[in-house]
């Protein structure tokens, strides 16, 4: 089959480099990058990092509104269309560049490939919650990751072309995760991370891990918040390490905000960085949900920056580890003080290191198989 996969975003080229190998054994595949993420730390690092083939298009659609976004996407994808004609059209999760991909092959007539359907946070303020409510509707194959999403479909009255395939992500975090279960592996992160111009020295439970970047923690109230969370809990001996998404930042420079001594800024990282940073730290706080998977699966207490999450087995599965904190200061002070408490944390997080041992979900051969059937 020949198949057009459309990304544009950190997550999606992540997602399509655990996807991407598995797809070009059985089918033809043409990349086509949005550039929805255009930065190298979002975009050009994860090609090298991870082995993706160069795009066969590039739009360079970059920043904007989401009008604007998504409109520069509709023309350039439609044009790519009508060249390579192809048996069916792929995106993955949630973006703008998702919802891009799903409209115009819906338009085009080209069945759609909906790689994480079916996943719903009931809000629909969140532009995420939109663009797969969409694409889920539009889709001839919805790869679903969890159970809920394929009752969540259900609910819609979607159950033809539903999936579960497990989760893709999960596939790339087995692998890797097995490379960076070592003290080895977080000395050469903390060395690289002491490089930059914010030196820091990790051990093992020795920091927090964060990452912020959902629109809505980017509202002026929401910024104020989950910094206050994080001065909360951060102390010298256990700073907050903060990879900061570039949008998160002007956010935070055209509000004023400023962070505590111990929350510490460092530039958005690479793949196996983040999962070294996430595997080896007393705790994640973050808003993504990526991250909040990862951390599950390498069994890191994680602390969620929102009001609900898409993500239910994560937290139903983590025996506790996973809380949904919100912005809730002293609600994170006790979580931390529990999960991983001061003479506790170091200990606790050399054992999960030790005992990492996480299978692969087998997504992306499911994938891969349920398009060949098709054929
Ligand atoms: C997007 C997705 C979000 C996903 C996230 C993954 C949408 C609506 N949102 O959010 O679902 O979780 O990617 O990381 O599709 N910026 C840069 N450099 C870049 C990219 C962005 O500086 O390379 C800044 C710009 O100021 C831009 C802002 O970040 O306006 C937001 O970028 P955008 O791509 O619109 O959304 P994300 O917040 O990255
Ligand atoms: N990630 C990364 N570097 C970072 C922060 C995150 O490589 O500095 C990875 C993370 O490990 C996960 C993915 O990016 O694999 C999650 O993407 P993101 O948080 O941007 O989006 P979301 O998953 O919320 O859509």
């Amino acid at each position: 089959m020949r198949i057009l996969s459309v990304v544009g975003t950190r997550p999606q080229l992540i997602k399509a480099a655990a996807l991407s190998p598995v797809l070009r054994a059985r089918h033809d595949e043409i990349l086509v990058d949005t550039g929805q993420h255009y930065d190298d730390a979002l975009a050009g690092t994860f090609y090298r990092e991870l082995g993706l083939p160069a795009p066969d298009h590039g739009l360079g659609v970059g920043g904007g509104t989401h009008a604007e976004q998504t409109a520069a996407m509709l023309t350039g994808l439609e044009s790519i269309l009508e060249i390579h004609r192809p048996d069916a059209v792929l995106v993955y999760g949630d973006t703008n560049s998702t919802l891009a991909g799903a409209l115009v092959a819906a338009k085009a007539g080209v069945p759609l490939a909906h790689v994480e359907a079916g996943l719903r946070s009931f809000d629909r303020r969140m532009p995420e919650e939109i663009n797969r409510v969409v694409a889920d509707h539009l889709a001839r194959w919805l790869f679903a990751p969890t159970p809920t999403a394929v009752a969540n479909l259900r609910d819609e009255g979607i159950t033809r072309g539903v999936v579960l395939v497990g989760d893709l992500m999960q596939d790339l975090a087995a692998r890797v995760g097995r490379e960076v279960a070592t003290d080895r592996a977080l000395a050469a992160a903390s060395r690289w991370l002491a490089g930059g111009t914010q030196g820091a020295t990790l051990s093992p439970g020795g920091y927090l891990f964060a990452t912020v970047h959902r629109a809505e923690n980017r509202q002026p109230a929401a910024l104020r918040a989950w910094t206050g969370l994080l001065e909360r809990v951060a102390r010298p001996d256990r700073p907050v390490i903060l990879a900061i998404h570039p949008g998160t930042r002007l956010a935070l420079e055209r509000e004023g905000v400023a962070l505590a001594p111990d929350v510490r800024l460092v530039e958005p990282q690479g793949y196996r960085t983040s999962l070294t940073l996430q595997m080896h730290a007393a705790a994640v706080v973050t808003d993504s949900g990526g991250v909040q998977r990862e951390a599950a699966w390498l069994g890191a207490p994680c602390l969620v920056l929102r009001e609900t999450t898409e993500w239910l087995e994560a937290v139903d599965d983590s025996a506790g580890r996973m809380v949904i904190v919100g912005h809730d200061g002293d609600l994170a002070e006790r979580v931390l003080a529990e999960l991983a408490p001061p003479d506790g944390a170091a200990a606790l997080a050399r054992d999960r290191a030790a005992r990492f041992d996480l299978a692969p979900a087998g997504a992306a051969d499911a994938i891969a198989a349920t398009l060949e059937a098709a054929e």
